[in-house]
């Protein structure tokens, strides 16, 4: 089995992380012992480009279990967890390409290694396997029967794809289902940034000025977070509508080029490029801490902060790089404007990651289960699928709901019934 991981030995530390992750993710396990039974990958070959992490293991052994034959990739190349790597590799007979800090060149091997499986399945998380595909291996695309896709930035770029007819295969959205991101970008991200931004730095939060780019579900479960850690929020957003939102929600709202001046720590979520540009980090204070949590590093301009400083940035803790202005000031970029959530902590936590892979599991078999109805185009995830999940979730969180009475249907049903 050919595989490329930073090293085997470190499997026993991935088996017993990935043990403690499976204990916070009891819908997939009741997946996978179904999937166990049932095999409804049996025969499907499927390469999974994902943040190789203690969930992203856990929702490979359920796909294994379901009978794929399954080569999972890095989906960036600081957030795999090496330990959970050699797992796969070690126990599972997983092919696992990733290694944290790979550069580019061997990210994009890994992608290949992930296409030369002659995928029947695509799991993405960014787009990067599909657009590869599409663009540079388009002889392996009559193999493929369809896919997922995993986040925001994906689902953004697969519709742009589908709007010019580029796409070739079904794919279904996991992002927008109402279990993924609803949990998955406001609580995940929320507590993982400011998770990463404290890893990282150790700074005390209350009493900090927090700059957060965006106010999408991610950026909201930022600010939240945030905000409870005693932080001073500042929200800048282009959308009228999402602005409003913040204002109403307590946060000052203004553009960044006047929250430059003024903030302590500064996180960009907005899928977009250089947020934080050239003119932006020329105001910053002395000092200010400025990361990521958007899927990919361009929402800060680190080409024009490199030009800018008066020598090559220096590395003051793991993941912190301290940049020196001409007149003294200094500017630090944590992880090197990748995700932070994922580079300087370990993503999002497993009970939320739970509902997120629960939908990635599900939709894969509801794909291949109707593949004969379906277009190259980007579709919904089934909304039993939702709903279902969130029914799980809750049983085994021990949480009961009401039933609604047959007199409450009938009256939800009609019409003529007024005050
Ligand atoms: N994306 C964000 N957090 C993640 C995690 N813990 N595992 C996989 N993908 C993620």
């Amino acid at each position: 089995m050919e595989y490329h991981v930073k090293d085997l030995e470190l499997a026993p530390s991935g088996r017993l992380r990935m043990e403690w992750a499976e204990r916070e993710m009891p819908v997939l396990q009741q997946i996978r012992e179904r999937f166990e039974a049932e095999k409804p990958f049996q025969g499907v070959r499927m390469s999974a480009c994902l943040h190789v992490t203690t969930e992203t293991g856990t929702l490979a052994r359920t796909l294994q279990a379901g009978g794929a034959d399954l080569v999972l990739v890095a989906s960036n190349p600081l957030s795999t967890q090496d330990d959970v790597a050699a797992a796969l590799v070690a126990y599972s007979e997983i092919p696992v390409y990733a290694i944290k800090g790979e550069d580019n060149e061997t990210y994009y091997k890994h992608l290949h290694a992930a296409i030369d499986h002659q995928p029947h399945f695509t799991m993405d998380d960014g787009a990067d396997l599909v657009s590869t595909l599409h663009t540079q291996r388009r002889e392996v695309l009559s193999t493929v029967i369809g896919g997922t896709e995993e986040t925001t930035t994906g689902v953004i770029r697969l519709r742009a794809m589908a709007h010019d007819g580029a796409l070739e295969y079904p794919i279904v959205a996991v992002n927008d289902a109402m279990t993924k991101h609803l949990f998955d970008n406001r609580y995940g991200t929320g507590q993982s940034t400011m998770d990463g931004v404290i890893r990282a730095t150790n700074v005390l939060i209350a009493g900090k000025t927090v700059v957060v780019g965006g106010y999408g579900w991610c950026s909201r479960g930022i600010a939240m977070r945030a905000a409870g850690l005693g932080a001073n929020v500042v929200v800048t957003e282009v959308e009228p509508l999402k602005a409003l939102e913040a204002v109403m929600d307590g946060f000052r709202v203004m553009p960044m080029l006047a929250a430059a001046p003024i903030g302590d720590i500064f996180i960009t979520s907005t899928g977009d490029i250089n947020v934080i540009d050239a003119r932006h980090f020329e105001a910053m204070k002395n000092g200010a801490i400025v990361a990521n949590s958007g899927h990919f590093n361009v929402e800060l301009n680190l080409a024009a902060l490199a030009e800018m400083a008066v020598a090559a940035p220096r590395s003051v803790r793991p993941f912190v790089k301290e940049y020196r202005l001409p007149d003294g000031r200094l500017i630090n970029v944590l992880a090197d404007g990748r995700l932070v959530n994922l580079g300087a902590a370990e993503g999002h936590p497993s009970a939320v990651m739970d509902m997120s892979f629960a939908n990635q599991a599900l939709s894969a078999e509801y794909l291949l289960q109707h593949v004969d109805e379906m277009e190259a185009r980007v579709y919904a995830v089934p909304e039993e699928i939702d709903q279902n999940i969130a029914r799980l979730k809750l049983a085994a969180m021990g949480v009961q709901i009401d039933v609604l009475t047959a007199e409450q249907e009938k009256y939800l049903h009609s019409w003529t019934s007024g005050t």
